[in-house]
This record gives structure tokens, sequence and C-alpha cells, in this order.
């Protein structure tokens, strides 16, 4: 019931943020998929006709009330444990190749995917939400999903329906541009809901599933970036209920470049809040992000806070904190995702920023690790009800 109820919350949520056209469609889907319930609840009947024990009626009856079936895995996972692979990730490499192909470190370099739009769907489907937090890096980090679940390279950072009829901007916004160009940055995408106002793209068959185009037969993953000093995301109550409502919920999470790499700014004015929440969320993920390698021609002024030597400095003090958490509390590791290495022998258009190629590797790097978290923990994706 709780499942219905949040989902016809979500439902609601859509309908106020969308126009009059799309919200009518709204109200008709959103009650139609909660119906769905009382026929699978009937269904929990045995073959026999006998209803099982109590305690299992208790479990079939819970298990119908959440419209989002189970679907099975529809493609190999990762060999290596996901500890393993952040590891190998970290000590990947282009192999001397300047802007080459990014190999994760062995023995888990068979391990690298690069996902489909359906298979990152999928991945995403198994959790509630996916939370990106951080600064400019997560931003365009968020891009690069989106570019990989819309499979649009060309412009699939964007919310490109609105420039629509603006031949210049169509023109120059285009692959690498989405990231480097501030003429681009009015259209990023930063949250699914973004795409709650875009009708043009849907087709007939997936208009009456207008919820579920960008991912279809599954559910829409529910992915929102948040700027870390963002009024929400620095409002705990706020966190809170999210990851109440949102249980299984991925939180990607790196920021330091605005504290100077300061270390013990970092963790004592940001982590020691943001912590307990999330440690307080048991079927929570919390990823830490480190920072890039500074690019070439990072400007000298800042290469004093931001140069080789204090990136590597601030990436491993972090480092140290999760663990020493970790030992101190007795709790899972907090897992780091490494990008130093990644960012080495690629190139910055600005000397820390990174565009297509190394986004989208993030994103995809990241889908290898979540969906080996997913198996490890028996979760599954979550279908599209078939009663809709
Ligand atoms: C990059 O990879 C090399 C080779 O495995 C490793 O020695 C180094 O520690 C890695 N760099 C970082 C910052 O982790
Ligand atoms: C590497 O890629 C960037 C675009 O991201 C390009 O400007 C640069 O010329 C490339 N360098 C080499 C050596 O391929
Ligand atoms: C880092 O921040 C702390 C706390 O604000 C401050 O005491 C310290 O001097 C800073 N370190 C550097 C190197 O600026």
């Amino acid at each position: 019931m709780l499942a219905v109820l949040s989902f016809l919350l979500l439902c609601l949520a859509n309908v106020l943020m969308r126009g009059s056209q799309v919200a009518t469609i709204a109200l008709i889907e959103c009650p139609r998929l909660a119906e769905a319930e009382p026929q699978k609840a009937a269904g929990a009947e045995t073959a026999g006709g006998k209803r099982e024990a109590a305690s299992s009626d208790v479990t079939n009856v819970r298990a119908a009330a959440d419209p989002w079936p189970q679907m099975e895995y529809t493609f190999p996972g990762p060999a290596c444990p996901p500890m393993e692979w952040l590891e190998a990730v970290r000590h990947g490499s282009r192999r001397g190749v300047w802007n080459g192909t990014f190999f994760a470190d062995r023995p888990c370099e068979a391990d690298l995917r690069v996902h489909s739009a359906s298979e990152a769907c999928e991945i995403l489907s198994t959790f509630d939400s996916v939370l990106i937090i951080g600064d400019s890096f997560e931003r365009q980090l968020t891009g690069g999903f989106f570019m990989v679940l819309r499979d649009n390279f060309v412009n699939g950072a964007l919310k490109q329906w609105e420039f629509e009829g603006q031949p210049d901007i169509t023109e120059f916004c285009q692959g690498e541009q989405q990231f480097d160009e501030r003429a681009c940055r009015p259209f990023w995408v930063h949250s699914t809901r973004d795409f709650a106002g875009r009708t043009a793209e849907l087709s007939a068959e997936v208009h009456v599933h207008w919820l579920n185009f960008m991912c279809p037969g599954v559910r829409p993953p529910q992915l929102d970036f948040l700027h870390w000093r963002h009024p929400t995301f620095m409002n705990d109550k706020w966190l809170r209920a999210h990851l109440l409502d949102h249980p299984r919920t991925v939180v990607l999470h790196g920021v330091g470049l605005h504290m100077d790499l300061n270390a013990t700014l970092t963790i004592d004015t940001h982590l020691r809040r943001i912590l307990p929440l999330l440690e307080a969320s048991p079927q929570a993920e919390h990823v830490w992000i480190a920072r890039h390698a500074p690019g070439r021609n990072k400007p000298a002024q800042f290469l004093q806070t931001q140069g080789t030597e204090a990136t590597l400095r601030f990436n491993d003090a972090l480092q140290r904190f999760f663990e020493a958490r970790t030992r101190a509390q007795g709790r899972p590791r907090v897992p780091v995702f490494e990008t130093y290495n990644l960012t080495v022998e690629a190139t910055s258009f600005d000397g820390s920023h990174y565009g297509q190629q190394v986004n989208v590797e993030k994103a995809q790097l990241l889908l290898t690790y979540l969906d080996g978290v997913r198996r490890q923990k028996g979760w599954h994706g979550k279908r599209w009800p078939e009663a809709v």
C-alpha cells in the first residue's frame, strides 16, 4: 500500500509540474497503474485454490502492493565484486595513449562494459532514486548518464527541445561543446523531471506511457543532480524524507575544489553533516567521487591549491577519512570512485573539467559498479507493469 501511495504521490508531483496537456494524460495514467494491485493480490492464491498460511499472506500482499514487478537480469554482470572493480578503475590507465581507450586494471579488465541505453535503464530501475550531489564535475557526470540513457551523444546532455528552431544553437551545442561552451549551459539536463514537459519526443505508442518514454519497459529511473550548496540538499529534513521514501537510493557524491581542496574543511563542514543522514538509511548506496587530475592548462593562479600535489593529497585524505570511519564504526566501507588515472591522460578544456569522453566513461564505469552492487544484494530491475 505504501508503494502504491508513494507512486500516486509521484504522479501528483509530476502532474503539478507539468503543463495542462500532459497533466491530463498523467491523471488518467497514474490511477490505472495503481489499480493493477487488487488483481495481483487475488493471484496470491496458490494453485490448489487455497490461501497460504497467514504469515506468507502478509508477504504476498506486500509484494502485490509494489506496482513494479521484478525483472530478470538480461545481461551478464561483472565478474569482479564491486569494491574490486573500483580498485581496478583506480589503477587503470589509457596505457600511454593520450585521449585513448581507458582500461581497468587486472584482474577485472574484462568487466569494462559499454552499457546500452536499455542496460543502463535496467540497472538504474533497480534503485528507487539516484542523487548526484556535488559541483560542476557532478553536474557534467549527470550529462554523461543522460547521454547513455537517451542513447544520444549529439545533444543528450541537453534539453534540446528548448532550442529547436534555433539553428545556430542546434548546430553549436553538439558533442564536446555540450560540456565546454557557456552558450549551451542553460540547457543542461539536471533531472529526469526535466523531461516531464517534453511531449514532441514521444511516439504514439509510448505516449500512453509518457512517464516511461526514456526507458521503455522498465520503471523509469529517477535521477537528480543537486548542487552541494543547493537549499534542497542543505535541508536535512528534505534528505531524510527522500531517503525514507526512496530506500534504495544511490548517492554519487563529491566536492572539494570550492573549498580549495582543503580536506579538513570538506570533512568538517560538509561530510560530518551529511554522513549520519546517509548512514541512517540502511539500503542507501553512497559512493564518494574523488577529484580529477588537473589538466595541463590549469591556470597558474590555481596551481598551488588545485595542482597535482594538492589533488593527490586531497583524494588521499578523503580515502583515509572513509577508511578510519569504517574501522571506528564497523560499517561497510564507503566506496571511493577514484578518477585520477581516468583523467590524467585525457584533455581538459580548462584545466579542471573534462568533456564528453570522460563524462560518458565515468557514467559507464559507475554503471558497472552499480550492476555489481545490485547483483551482490540480489536486487533486480523493475518492469513496467503489463496491466497498464
Ligand atoms: C594510477 O595507477 C597506477 C598504476 O596502477 C597506481 O600506481 C597509482 O597509484 C594510480 N593513481 C592513483 C592516484 O590512484
Ligand atoms: C584529445 O581530445 C580533445 C577533445 O576532447 C582534443 O581537443 C585534442 O586535440 C585531443 N588530443 C589528441 C592528442 O588527440
Ligand atoms: C583548511 O581549513 C581549516 C578549517 O577551516 C583551516 O584551519 C586550515 O588552515 C585550512 N588549511 C589550509 C592549508 O588552508
